[in-house]
């Protein structure tokens, strides 16, 4: 059987509503495949206390099926934070920010118990790289950071015409071999005017819910 990969979508988006907890409040990430569990949220919305949203345009997602959005500054824990991923690998190392979202993902997933990664299975790989790294920058050291990347064995790409909800640009860079990427998350942390790259390794996800044709699989 051939399921396409918005059904994969919409079966992992309906796995991972077995893991909200009622009366807790959640992170929910960016996304088709957070959309999808968006929507699978709208029929257990009653047991939401309120959820946090990792961009503005999930926020509105979530006003529009009538879940409170709250500010991350009025909490102190999340107890699941829902998203999806560009990459993931079996040791559910990601790279996300294809939707330019990463900055504030990152930060909604630091605050989570745990990280519920959801995947159609075209985003399982061995090793993260193929699809291009993310990096938000602040926007005067677009250059020179592209520089510092080029000597790292990269090929940045400057996403022309779009600006992340921080005001910043994002450098989408092909190529970096990406053989540790606890050491080049941290590594590109590390560069002035970087202010978060797409690598989730030294947080990677905690449950992966990788949707196959074969059904549903748990990865943890
Ligand atoms: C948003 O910034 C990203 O991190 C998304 O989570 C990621 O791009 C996955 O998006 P899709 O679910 O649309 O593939």
């Amino acid at each position: 059987a051939v399921l396409s990969a918005d059904a994969l979508k919409r079966a992992v988006a309906e796995a991972a509503i077995a893991y909200v907890q009622p009366g807790e409040i959640l992170g929910v990430g960016t996304g088709s495949t957070a959309n999808a569990f968006i929507d699978a949220l709208a029929s257990v919305k009653g047991h939401v206390k309120a959820a946090v949203a990792s961009s503005e345009s999930t926020r509105e997602r979530l006003q529009a099926i009538g879940i409170e959005v709250v500010d991350l500054n009025q909490v102190d824990r999340i107890s699941i934070y829902v998203d999806g991923a560009d990459e993931i690998t079996p040791a559910l190392a990601m790279i996300k920010g294809g939707g330019g979202a990463l900055t504030r993902e990152k930060i909604v997933a630091a605050l989570a118990d745990k990280f519920i990664c959801i995947a159609d299975s075209s985003k399982l790989v061995t090793t993260l790289g193929t699809f291009p790294l993310p990096i938000e920058v602040i926007p005067m050291a677009r250059s020179m950071i592209a520089r510092e990347l080029v000597k790292m064995g990269g090929s940045p790409v400057y996403r022309t015409g779009f600006v992340t909800d921080n005001g910043n640009v994002i450098l989408d860079t092909y190529g970096l071999h990406i053989s540790d990427p606890v050491e080049l998350e941290q590594r590109l942390n590390n560069l002035t005017g970087v202010v978060t790259n797409g690598l989730f390794a030294a947080r990677p996800a905690d449950v992966l819910l990788l949707g196959t044709v074969d059904g549903v699989q748990t990865h943890h």
